[in-house]
């Protein structure tokens, strides 16, 4: 598919057939996700995922943020930030005294969770490419811990939300759309 076919085309889906995502679609999707960029190519980023008898456990645990109809997705991909790997990297190069996990200090706006971010939108535009359909949700703050006991998740591994990913059942575009803004109220040439 055209690059800008893609990034037209991608929009959350809310509602999946049951057909099942084929495997080498999967593995595209996550070979995709790990090409994003890093600070300092930290990397500092996993998958977990899920499918078949793992789902039901998932949404026994999480998913409260999305629509009930997203359940039908067939494949669940949990991207998680781990900002160990970056204090732990950045540490390196600092300076006596200094404490690099001090977020409020070095951190202001996270890389760890920037990255997850960017490898999740590369998901999300393979998905079109590979004619799925997806949507991102997020991961309630006190789903977290049950999360983890139910797969095994290290405590530095932090969930930054789910993607559910399969066949668009034909649900219609919601109208958030029409929300969007336009683009000369966003960008700002020269000045704001
Ligand atoms: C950080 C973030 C959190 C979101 N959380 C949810 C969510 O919990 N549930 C949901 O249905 N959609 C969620 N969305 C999807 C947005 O509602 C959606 O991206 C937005 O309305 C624009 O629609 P589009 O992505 O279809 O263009 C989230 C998107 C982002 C980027």
């Amino acid at each position: 598919m055209d690059f800008q076919d893609v990034v037209r085309h991608r929009r959350m889906v809310r509602s999946f057939t049951a057909a099942p995502v084929p495997q080498a679609s999967v593995e595209r999707i996550l070979r995709n996700a790990v090409r994003g960029p890093s600070a300092g190519f930290c990397q500092g980023q996993a998958f977990l995922v899920l499918r078949g008898p793992e789902l039901p456990r998932f949404w026994a645990v999480a998913g409260e943020a999305a629509y009930p109809s997203v359940r039908t997705a067939p494949l669940i991909i949990v991207p998680l930030s781990c900002k160990r790997s970056y204090i732990d990297q950045y540490v390196q190069n600092a300076d006596e005294g200094e404490d690099w996990s001090d977020e409020s200090t070095w951190w202001p706006v996270p890389f760890w969770h920037i990255d997850t971010g960017m490898a999740t939108l590369l998901m999300l535009l393979t998905v079109v490419d590979e004619g799925l359909a997806a949507c991102y949700f997020g991961i309630m703050p006190r789903e977290f811990e049950p999360l983890r006991a139910a797969f095994g998740i290290p405590a530095d591994h932090a969930p930054i939300g789910a993607v559910a990913v399969g066949y668009d059942a034909g649900s219609s575009r919601d109208d958030y759309r029409s929300r969007r803004r336009p683009l000369d109220e966003m960008v700002h040439y020269r000045h704001w």
